[in-house]
């Protein structure tokens, strides 16, 4: 019987071509509109190739979400282990996201790992990881060019480590430069928590990617569509369609995310086309890419007080709730679930999160008692939608609600 479904769907011509390629972490050979910052890039990080290990480079990335930081630095990371190995330059690129790997530590394995496989997890201090870092790239005379991705992640925590890391060869002179960085954040100003010292080295070199332009986003959409859809599946007027709507916010993630949902949709209803109603479709039933990583990686508690948010939201049919209505939902939620509940500072700190991430906005309608007159509204996400997924997102941890 199970295999007899299978091959019905096998025998099922498919509209994709690759569906891979529309993967949020798929890096395309090629990034329309973004030729102008590898190049910048190449520019300069060509002294690696051409004196290697005489200066190390610290960069800065900044910009709004789902506008090809990280796969624009990806794709340079490519590159530039290509060119050295064609010039038989010993050089690493690793790429390190501090939302995964929250603590310091957990950077420091992941980059140490990845230059010695076998490298014990546990028992060291981060000094001597550091230190193990450094001498294994004077031993193998290599240079590391680490990206810390979403590094705000990290400066909120645990900021020390990326002090060690950008003076890591500094203190000596006339010694090898084994460590080059470029850090990834969206807002500049999450930066000023940093030491003088690492600022001012982090403040040298920044590069601001820009937003797209309409026409722009509709040229990237066009370029992903052709790699993974087959011919006609789509018409320019449709991935017009997409783009308007992308706009809006301005992350491509969730363009390429439409284009998935309008295929998938239309292939449910055996078209060989995606129609104008496939993207309607697609587009009521999506969550933003980037919301999903964020609640994925968000721990248990603030993942229910937004839970309690969500369904308040639901239930009460109104667009904005207050402060103390969402306490009264968390509370009964906390109940239910068997959870201690957190205290009241703590609570309002994670709606300032959560504010901080784009999950919800704030309207402060006086600001006179501290978080009473908070009105709490949730825009962008259908509800339904919204409160199926962090239950998912839940159940997957192990909570059952
Ligand atoms: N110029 C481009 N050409 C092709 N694809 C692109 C381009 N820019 C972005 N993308 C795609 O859009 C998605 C979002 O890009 P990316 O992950 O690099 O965003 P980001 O700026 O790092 O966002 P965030 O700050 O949320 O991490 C990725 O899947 C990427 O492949
Ligand atoms: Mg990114």
């Amino acid at each position: 019987m199970n295999t007899d479904l299978f091959e019905e769907l096998l025998k099922q011509p498919s509209n994709f071509k690759d569906e891979s390629t529309l993967d949020i972490n798929f890096v395309p050979d090629r990034l329309p509109h973004r030729r102008k910052e590898l190049s910048l890039l190449s520019q300069l990080f060509l002294t690696l190739l051409t004196n290697p290990n005489v200066i190390s480079r610290k960069i800065l990335i900044t910009g709004k979400t789902g506008i090809g930081k990280t796969v624009t630095v990806k794709l340079f990371g490519m590159i530039l282990s290509e060119a050295s190995k064609k010039r038989n330059i010993s050089l690493k690129y690793i790429h390190v996201n501090c939302r995964k790997e929250r603590t310091s530590y957990k950077v420091l394995i992941k980059i140490i790992q990845s230059i010695n496989n076998n490298f014990p997890k546990r028992g060291f201090s981060s000094q001597d990881l550091l230190e193990s870092i450094n001498n294994y790239l004077n031993i193998q005379n290599q240079h590391l060019l680490i990206v810390l991705d979403e590094l705000n992640y990290l400066i909120k925590k645990d900021k020390d480590v990326i002090y060690s890391l950008t003076r890591l060869n500094d203190d000596s002179f006339n010694v090898p430069q084994r460590l080059s960085i470029i850090g990834i954040v969206r807002d500049i100003s999450c930066i000023n928590n940093l030491d003088a010292s690492t600022l001012s080295t982090l403040q040298r070199n920044i590069i601001n990617f820009d937003v797209y332009t309409n026409q722009q986003i509709f040229d990237i959409l066009k370029f992903r569509a052709e790699l993974s859809l087959k011919k006609n599946v789509i018409s320019d007027e449709l991935i017009k369609m997409i783009s308007n709507i992308v706009f809006v916010e301005g992350d491509i993630r969730y363009g390429l995310n439409l284009l998935w949902k309008a295929c998938k949709i239309a292939e449910s209803k055996d078209l060989k086309l995606i129609t104008s109603e496939c993207v309607r479709l697609a587009n009521h039933d999506l969550v933003p890419f980037s919301t999903l990583d964020v609640l994925k990686d968000m721990p248990v508690q603030k993942l229910i007080f937004l839970l309690s948010i969500v369904i308040l939201l639901k239930k009460k049919k109104e667009p904005q709730i207050s402060f103390m209505e969402i306490l009264k939902s968390y509370l009964v939620l906390c109940e239910n679930t068997g959870m201690n509940p957190r205290s009241y500072s703590q609570l309002w700190n994670y709606l300032q999160e959560h504010k901080r991430e784009n999950l919800i906005t704030i309207n402060l309608k006086s600001k006179e008692i501290r978080g009473r007159r908070a009105l709490v509204e949730i825009q962008d996400i259908p509800l339904p939608k919204y409160e199926e997924i962090i239950i998912d997102i839940l159940n997957s941890k192990g909570i059952n609600i």
